[in-house]
């Protein structure tokens, strides 16, 4: 991996440890080139920025968008604490970019769901695809675009269903895609050379406490319960959760979707 002058004391911070594994991963399957120009679209906490910013290179740049506005200020300037040169990260939405026709060698996009498009059970667009269209805009013929997606989040399972067997209102809130939707998608797109791969991987919530944290930051719980009820459900959450903690710890697995394909060159 081609090195782009971080310092390992340096390490910038991420949202946690499973974005990071399946980050790496979308990285690690792609085959992005040393000194490419790529676009991390919905970079969030840069569990994908990064890596790509270390294979790329100095002599390569990511660019990272994201709608939500504290997530790209707060990897905007971890990227000035460590100091990274060759990567940024902008507020913008992926879907109306300003950037001009095929300015990226390759596109990334972990885990921005694509499930208000596409309709993965019955494997057809439901309304048109915006944010593919300028992704396919933006991406050169022949550059190879990736993206992933859950297939398993067992801790937010176990929640889901803790919740509703104590008829707590609660959403089911990720969806699941699957590899058949996926490769319609980029076959509707003109991709080829379409490749897939599926990884697990295991969680470790270190304290009971940052596992519950986790949990309520998932909206789990509708946002009008009382605060004494909430209390009483954290509380029996605890208990039923004991039979899963090991050292300490408590273990989830988290499966995901890699899906890359290369846009097609003109004839
Ligand atoms: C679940 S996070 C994943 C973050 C990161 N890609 C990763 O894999 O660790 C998805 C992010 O995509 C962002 N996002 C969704 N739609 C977007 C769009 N149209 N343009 C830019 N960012 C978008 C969301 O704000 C969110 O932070």
């Amino acid at each position: 991996m081609a090195d782009s002058g971080t310092s390992p004391e340096l390490k910038p911070k991420t949202w946690g440890t499973f974005w990071d594994i399946f980050g790496e991963m979308l990285v690690g399957f792609m085959n992005v080139p040393i000194g490419a120009r790529v676009l991390d679209v919905g970079s969030g906490g840069g569990s994908v920025l990064y890596p790509l910013a270390k294979r790329v290179g100095p002599k390569g740049h990511i660019i990272g968008v994201e709608i939500c506005d504290h997530c790209a200020k707060n990897t905007a300037s971890e990227i000035e604490r460590c100091g990274i040169k060759n990567a940024e990260s902008i507020y913008l939405d992926a879907r109306q970019t300003d950037f001009s026709d095929a300015f990226f060698d390759c596109i990334t996009a972990g885990f921005i769901g694509w499930d208000s498009y596409f309709d993965f059970q019955r494997k057809e667009y439901k309304r048109p695809d915006s944010l593919m269209k300028e992704i396919t805009r933006l991406l050169k013929p022949g550059g190879q675009f990736g993206m992933s997606t859950w297939l398993l989040q067992e801790d937010l399972d176990w929640m889901y269903q803790f919740l509703t067997s104590q008829s707590f209102e609660s959403n089911k809130n990720y969806h699941i895609e699957n590899e058949l939707g996926w490769r319609k998608i980029l076959t509707y797109w003109d991709y080829t050379e379409i490749q897939v791969l599926t990884e697990a991987a295991k969680y470790e919530y270190n304290s009971l406490d940052f596992w519950w944290k986790e949990m309520i930051d998932y909206d789990w719980i509708v946002h009008d319960e009382d605060k004494a009820i909430i209390r009483s459900v954290k509380d029996l959450a605890y208990e039923r959760i004991k039979p899963r903690i090991k050292e300490g710890k408590i273990v989830f697995t988290r499966k995901a979707l890699f899906v890359i394909g290369k846009k097609k060159k003109p004839q």
